[in-house]
């Protein structure tokens, strides 16, 4: 049955919760509280990459549409969704104002059945939230705890085809709407409690974290050792009980869920009075892994003043434009601290108008931007590197040191190609 859904916030999450609602068959309106976005969004821009969106977006535009009112927005509303972000407060709790915003909007919601949180918020948020609505007389709106677990790149087909749907509630009326509302998704429902729920998407990105860290600690060791981390990496992850991904060593994790998530977690442990040890190693060993590519190349030519070094590939990962705590801008930045000049490409990024981006220099292609350099670092695995003529960059750079923090490329291709070959966990190869 087609519900009338409003969802709040239109970034990755609520950009694709409500295009994928109105492919469901729902009418939804989408808000967001910045003019210029939801003007691109109601003339047929979509102002984020995210592969298939695009389509999915044009193809319901009869159902979907954004505006700037919420009032407007929750008063038409059934259902309510709640997809703004959280971001770290200075103590590294989850910033909750914009959610509690969207809470205080709904006074006037007078077709609201439910509330329905996507966002990532602390453990205990929804009985807050539940108290609230009972307090102001909207104690007949159920609310519901939903997590998001689609990664950006490949979200839309995570949402339509997730490996589990959580929904947890207070009521069950509550949890059948919001199950009926996801009727055409092809994944299992897991129906529990509330605070259960809101663990459950926590624990799944610091479990994630935690398998990339430990890859990255064995890719050190490897480096130690001369074992290759790619073939250990393999065989362990060829285990079912291990699984094979998110193992794969690199220059460490980024984007905006999973430190924000892993802090999150660290932080409501401390404050519930338990110490969570092993994620704050987790933190510890991603931070130290983005420094320890720098320093692999310093130690490389004894120091990085006066170097000229390439960076390719900018985004916390490949197919995105997200730049949101990408390990390339503390590389950058401990690049130009070191004294070096840095110039990069990416085919992608949507870069921050502020240091340390605003002294690089941005280029159009990876030849470009290795044209001269002492040394060119690959930090995000966009599958077109694979494609540059290695020789032929080779030949247009100053130096020969070709660092690959994603393990890329082939060891012994890179040093027929004339490269010093750095890469995580594997043996260096010379020409
Ligand atoms: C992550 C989760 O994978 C999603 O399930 C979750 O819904 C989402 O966060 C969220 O909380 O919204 P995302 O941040 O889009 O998704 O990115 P991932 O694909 O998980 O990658 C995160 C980081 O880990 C990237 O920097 C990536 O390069 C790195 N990574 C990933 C590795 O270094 N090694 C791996 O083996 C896998």
């Amino acid at each position: 049955m087609p519900r009338s859904i409003a969802v709040f916030g239109a970034g990755y999450i609520g950009l694709v919760t409500g295009a994928c609602f109105a492919e469901l068959g729902h009418q939804v309106v989408v808000r967001d509280v910045v003019p210029d976005k939801v003007a691109a969004l109601n003339a047929g821009d979509v102002p984020i990459y995210e592969p298939g969106l695009s389509d999915v977006i044009a193809r319901n535009a009869g159902r979907l549409r954004f505006t700037l009112d919420a009032g407007e927005a929750a008063a038409g509303a059934e259902v309510v969704f709640v997809c703004v972000d959280t971001p770290p407060t200075a103590s590294g709790d989850a910033d909750l104002s914009r959610v509690w915003a969207v809470v205080e909007a709904l006074r006037g919601a007078v077709h609201l059945k439910a509330l329905v949180v996507k966002s990532t918020v602390p453990t205990g948020t929804g009985a807050k939230i539940r108290a609230y609505l009972d307090r102001v007389g909207l104690g007949h709106v159920g609310y519901a705890s939903n997590p998001e677990f689609t990664a950006e790149g490949r979200a839309v087909a995570d949402f339509m085809h997730p490996d589990r749907i959580v929904i947890g509630a207070f009521d069950e009326a509550s949890a059948a709407l919001v199950a009926e509302i996801h009727e055409g998704v092809d994944g299992p429902v897991m129906a529990m409690d509330v605070l259960s729920a809101e663990t459950v998407k926590l624990t799944a990105n610091a479990l994630l974290a935690t398998k990339i860290s430990f890859a990255n600690e064995v890719a050190n060791l490897c480096e130690a050792t001369g074992a290759d981390v790619e073939r250990v990496m393999g065989a362990v992850g060829a285990d079912h009980r291990l699984g094979a991904h998110f193992l794969k060593a690199g220059v460490g994790w980024g984007g905006s869920c999973f430190p924000k998530d892993s802090l999150a977690l660290k932080q409501l442990a401390a404050n519930s009075g338990y110490p969570f040890q092993l994620l704050n190693a987790v933190i510890e060993v991603n931070d130290l892994q983005r420094r320890r590519a720098v320093n692999r190349l310093k130690e490389q030519f004894g120091g990085l003043s006066g170097k000229t070094v390439a960076l390719l590939g900018l985004t916390f990962k490949a197919n995105t434009d997200d730049m949101r705590e990408a390990p390339s801008t503390v590389i950058a930045a401990r690049l130009l601290a070191e004294g070096a000049t840095v110039r990069c490409w990416d085919p992608m990024a949507r870069l921050p108008q502020h240091e340390p981006w605003t002294l690089t220099t941005r280029h159009s292609t990876p030849l470009e931007a290795v044209a001269g350099a002492d040394a060119a670092m690959i930090v995000t695995e966009w599958p077109q590197l694979r494609d540059v003529p290695w020789e032929q960059a080779k030949a247009a750079m100053a130096g020969p040191v070709l660092f690959d923090g994603r393990n890329l490329l082939d060891p012994q291709a890179m040093a027929e190609a004339g490269f010093t070959y750095l890469s995580v966990g594997r043996a260096t190869t010379q020409p």
